[in-house]
């Protein structure tokens, strides 16, 4: 959610690594056709399973694009037939909309029962039992198909898991608890009744799911259901394992944690299993007033302020206010204890948390990993490279907040195909993703940029000056340090990252950042250079937004060496305007009101049909359009020009910035699919391996509600899915929906 900044952003990079100079070039001009709006028609979401294809029927569907631009080959579908829907138009409505020709139904809401003896839900605040239901705010989300015997399987289409992460809740300090019967409690302390259930509805839940007579539903009480919840049982593993860092009461030699928090992004490994990252997880934890102080000022503090986490700041939720029992206490980050090592305290629960968790979704009993090589800091997606036998594997990352960083994993071990059917996931697990090497991405204004090892034996960090590094573990619990003394380029927000199976390019959403300005005039604050390379003022309304407002995508490719590469060319596929925006400073992606989008987050390619799926958790053009979601056949990094941005700053000198716009998407090669429900959040999807069934999430619709109408449904700001027919009451729920195409083809063409 982008229009409260609270503790879903938090904003600690105040490093003054420098943004390099940008050279001022000769202005390429690089023009696309701008293409007039298409007739829209679409289709509203139909709740509630049974109900037969909706009212867009699939005659109504005309493949008016020309071909699309080129794609690579296989596992591409034949070019022409992508995008041949009819673009949704823009809406504000309370309802989700998807193309003519396309049905969508609600599969799978918060409080929907896991187990057979939990009760239906009854949406009214009284449900209780939340670690036997969907968690809330569904975010990523992955495939894992069964076959008839409930084995796994990769090639089936009719039964399989969605595993999926439960990121976050409302704040009852800002709106309404649509779990609590009268909204919440909003002042400390917390009651205990509330928090339990709070905490039980953050976490994982895995739930099988099955078509039949042509129909989508969960099997309520399938033995593969289960959740994870921030009380769960996890292991440590990787370098992090067993260090000084992550010794608590809990797990006093370091080896295990408590739980996972605030679940974003995922993954799917190439052995088949699920990775979820955790992303804001530092704003549930409290820290006396005096902590600084009770812990000597030693750099455990510096570590605490640059993961966001200062002295005396109130915690999301005030969880560590539920009682005095330890699962409570755990939520106080303070020292406490006399101990020397945190032994009898939870002063260093935070370097538990922060990582990607593998998870193996197929098994329930199995323990999931807190894979600590991949690094610690505010985790989105997991995006492997196209696996090539006998070479290594990377895992590309970002860290959204404001001004951080690129990230890459790569693995010591050499891919080897027969783990693509592995015995235990886990074990094959710890293959790949617990040793190799870790880098940060850092970003030239002639369109390249290097991956900088974040190693122990590198001297820049042994020997900086901001942070004692004690070992290879405390790199990766404290990477956000360790890249802040290599000189890492700061980003505007990286979000989901995703890897286009044709051709091994790498995509980042970089969703906005309200810090990027000309005349930076705080440590926060970071002038635009080549990467990030717009600052701008967007109006909503009668408000400014200030920065860049509105995002953009960019494109990576590997040098010669592939996934062990250090150094790599780059583009901005698209930047994220409106349509009717400066063409020459703002909307240089010349989109139209049929594809134009802001604040791009979920990013996910289809193995099955190559479609780029671009999802949006937008606050600035949400004036004119709930958030959406966009179908994409990208171009190839390097097919569009470089281009001179020029600024004047306060003292009259100018800032000019190089960048580089990847060729035009045009009509018929970025196309919009999807608009969501009010005060919602897009994000997430998944794919049947035949790709004639997509999952999607519809995440906080309502949000926005104030604690003073829980009563008053009329008042709500948004209904929905009980507006679309889905259960009881009309409290918003988040929820995840299932779309098809009604002719039976692939959901994209
Ligand atoms: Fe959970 Fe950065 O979105
Ligand atoms: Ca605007
Ligand atoms: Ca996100
Ligand atoms: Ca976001």
């Amino acid at each position: 959610m982008s229009n409260r900044i609270d503790f879903k952003e938090e904003n600690s990079n105040t490093s003054d690594n420098p943004s390099f100079d940008s050279v001022l070039q000769t202005r390429l001009s690089r023009r696309g056709l701008l293409r007039g709006s298409m007739g829209t028609v679409g289709t509203a979401v139909l709740g509630g399973m049974g109900l037969s294809a909706c009212g867009g029927g699939s005659e109504e569907v005309v493949a008016l694009a020309p071909p699309a631009t080129p794609v690579p080959p296989a596992p591409v579908a034949p070019a022409a037939t992508m995008l041949g829907f009819t673009a949704v138009s823009r809406s504000l409505a309370d309802t989700v909309i998807v193309p003519a020709g396309y049905t969508a139904s609600v599969l799978y809401a918060l409080g929907d029962p896991l187990t057979a003896a939990t009760p239906a839900y009854k949406n009214d605040g009284t449900d209780a039992d939340f670690e036997n239901r969907a968690g809330d705010h569904h975010d990523g989300m992955e495939w894992f198909g069964l076959d008839a015997n409930g084995k796994p399987s990769t090639s089936a289409t009719e039964r399989g898991l969605l595993a999926m992460n439960h990121e976050a809740t409302t704040d009852e300090k800002l709106s309404s608890f649509f779990i609590h019967v009268n909204g919440g409690t909003s002042t400390l302390p917390r009651p205990a009744l509330e928090v339990d259930k709070e905490v039980a509805i953050h976490g994982v839940s895995v739930v099988e799911v099955k078509k039949t007579g042509g129909q989508w539903s969960t099997v309520q009480g399938s033995a593969f259901n289960f959740r994870l919840t921030p009380l769960s049982d996890i292991e440590l593993s990787g370098p992090a394992r067993g260090n000084a860092l992550m010794v608590t009461k809990y797990s006093t030699n370091g080896t295990r944690t408590r739980g996972t928090l605030n679940n974003c992004g995922t993954g799917k490994t190439p052995w088949g299993s699920f990775l979820t990252g955790e992303e804001n997880w530092a704003g549930y934890f409290f820290r006396n007033a005096t902590d600084d102080a009770a812990r000597g000022n030693d750099k455990s503090v510096t570590s605490l302020k640059r993961y966001g986490r200062s002295q005396g700041a109130a915690s999301r939720h005030g969880w560590e206010t539920g009682g005095t029992a330890d699962n409570y206490a755990r939520w106080n980050n303070s020292k406490l204890g006399a101990s020397v090592d945190g032994s009898d305290d939870y002063r260093n629960e935070l370097n538990t948390m922060g990582f990607v968790v593998e998870v193996d979704a197929y098994d329930k009993t199995r323990t999931a990993k807190k894979r600590t090589a991949l690094g610690r800091y505010a985790h989105e997606s997991a995006a492997f490279s196209v696996p090539v036998a006998g070479k290594p594997l990377a895992v590309y990352m970002g860290d959204d907040s404001r001004g951080e960083y690129i990230y890459k994993f790569v693995s010591a071990a050499n891919w080897d195909a027969a783990d693509a059917s592995p015995i235990s996931a886990m074990a094959t697990g710890d293959k790949y993703l617990d040793s190799g090497k870790l880098y940060v991405a850092k970003f030239s204004s002639d369109g390249s940029g290097q991956w900088v090892e974040l190693s122990i034996t590198n001297a820049t960090i042994a020997s900086y000056a901001g942070y004692a590094f004690a070992n290879q573990g405390d790199v990766c619990v404290n990477a956000r340090l360790a890249a802040d003394a290599v000189g890492a380029t700061k980003m505007d927000r990286p979000e989901w990252c995703g890897v286009n199976p044709a051709n091994g390019e790498i995509y980042f959403t970089l969703t906005n950042n309200s810090n990027r300005n000309v005349n930076p005039s705080s440590s926060s604050q970071v002038a635009p250079d080549s990467a990030n390379p717009r600052v701008y003022t967007d109006m909503k309304g009668a408000t400014a937004q200030n920065g860049n407002p509105n995002g953009h995508i960019l494109r990576m490719k590997e040098g010669a060496a592939g996934s062990a590469a250090t150094s790599f060319t780059w583009d901005v596929y698209a930047f994220g305007a409106q349509s009717d925006a400066d063409a020459s400073k703002v909307n240089l992606s010349n989109l139209t009101s049929d594809n134009d989008f802001s604040s791009p987050d979920g990013l996910v390619f289809s193995p099955s049909t190559g479609v780029m799926w671009i999802q949006t958790d937008d606050g600035a053009y949400t004036d004119v359009t709930n958030c959406m979601m966009l179908a994409a056949m990208p171009g190839t990094q390097g097919d569009g020009a470089k281009k001179t941005l020029s600024y004047t700053r306060t003292d009259g000198s100018t800032l000019a910035v190089d960048t580089y716009v990847g060729k035009a998407p045009t009509a018929s090669t970025l196309k919009r699919f999807l608009v969501g429900a009010k005060a919602c959040e897009i994000t997430g999807l998944c794919e049947t391996p035949d790709g004639k069934a997509i999952f999607v999430n519809i995440q906080h619709p309502g949000e926005t509600t104030l604690m003073a109408d829980i009563a008053d449904p009329t008042k709500y700001t948004s209904q929905w899915p009980s507006n679309a027919g889905y259960g009881a009451g009309k409290r918003p729920r988040s929820a995840t929906i299932v779309i098809t195409k009604n002719d039976g083809g692939k959901v994209g063409t």
